[in-house]
């Protein structure tokens, strides 16, 4: 499968501390990663609380600047547009937001806030309302909630306006930044039924971001482990057992509701590094129960192991 977004060496700084007695200090949030979003499939990202998932979602649609590396697109640098030409590109490339008031407006009915994209987009919109009664239909909206406003609806509600909004412009590429962390249990699989018909009745590419490595494991084709900034692994197939002790932890990380599956929960242990200070071996060491004194001197590159299955390991396991 050819891969519709590329990703080169992307990586991204951030500075904290400014003034006069505070010392200048920078984490690297985003570290050199490369990796091939293929057209057409649900790659995921996962990892925990901060190692850099919504940065390198907001890096791949260019909301934000990189410091270094590069994002392709249908075999298009973005980094070689112009403004206005990134402006148009955008059309082809949205977000989903896990608070979906991070893309609407609580002011705006949800009439305006589906139909102002095409506004920032100066797209001339022939049937207003004929558009508005399909995108409400496409996330399942009741055509009659156009003229209420964000406050007066569910949770899940929201989210499917975020959704319907991010696809008003017909993109091709949707990057989901946790859609379905702020909502109940049952509204979440409602949520990923529906970004699932989409997906494969629109043919889009999504870039499906989780912290919940069951949820990607059963929405994702391939998926991406990432661990202080970088990706430690990568499966081509979501079902691939992962080899990474950092992967093999979090598989092992939730509670099992059926007693006759029911195994140890793995609890990490182990301080997680400083990202202003990061050790110049593993970033994983101190928590590995594998680690060697090798792990804690050198860095593990990422590496193919297989065909699609790449790792960042000196000592693979299992
Ligand atoms: N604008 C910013 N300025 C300074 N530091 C930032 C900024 N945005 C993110 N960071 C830092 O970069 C790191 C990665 O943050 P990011 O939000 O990408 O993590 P995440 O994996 O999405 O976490 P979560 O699962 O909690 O959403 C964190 O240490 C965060 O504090
Ligand atoms: S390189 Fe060493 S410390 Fe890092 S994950 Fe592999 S075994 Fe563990
Ligand atoms: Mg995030």
């Amino acid at each position: 499968m050819s891969a519709l977004v590329s990703l080169l060496g992307l990586t991204r700084d951030f500075s904290t501390g400014s003034g006069f007695l505070k010392a200048r200090r920078v984490m690297r949030a985003v570290d050199d990663v490369t990796l091939d979003i293929p057209r057409g499939s649900v790659t995921g990202v996962v990892g925990e609380s901060g190692c850099g998932k919504s940065t390198l979602g907001r890096l791949v649609l260019r909301l934000i600047s990189a410091s270094s590396g590069s994002v392709t697109y249908d075999d298009t640098d973005l980094g070689t547009l112009s403004p206005g030409a990134m402006r148009k590109m955008r059309r082809n490339m949205q977000m989903v937001f896990q608070d979906p008031y991070s893309a609407i407006d609580p002011r705006y009915t949800i009439r305006r806030t589906l139909l102002e994209p095409y506004q920032v987009q100066r797209t001339p919109l022939p049937d207003a309302e004929a558009r508005l009664q399909e995108l409400m239909s496409m996330v399942g909206l009741n055509p009659d909630l156009a003229a209420s406003y964000p406050h007066q609806l569910s949770g899940g509600q929201k989210q499917r306006v975020g959704i319907a909004r991010a696809l008003a412009l017909n993109p091709s590429f949707l990057v989901l930044d946790e859609p379905t962390a702020s909502l109940d249990v049952s509204i979440q699989a409602q949520i990923i039924a529906l970004l699932e018909g989409l997906q494969r009745d629109l043919g889009l590419t999504y870039l499906f971001i989780s912290h919940d490595l069951s949820l990607v494991r059963y929405f994702c084709d391939q998926v991406v482990v990432m661990y202080m900034g970088r990706v430690v692994e990568v499966l081509p197939k979501a079902r691939d057992t992962p080899h990474h002790p950092y992967a093999q932890a979090l598989t092992n990380s939730h509670f099992e509701p059926d007693p006759t599956r029911r195994k140890q929960v793995q609890i990490l242990k182990g301080e997680i590094p400083s990202p202003f200070n990061l050790p110049p071996g593993c970033a994983f060491a101190a928590r590995c129960p594998a680690a060697t004194p090798l792990c804690h001197s050198d860095r593990p590159a990422l590496e193919s192991a297989s065909s699609g299955h790449q790792i960042a390991c000196h000592h693979p396991q299992g």
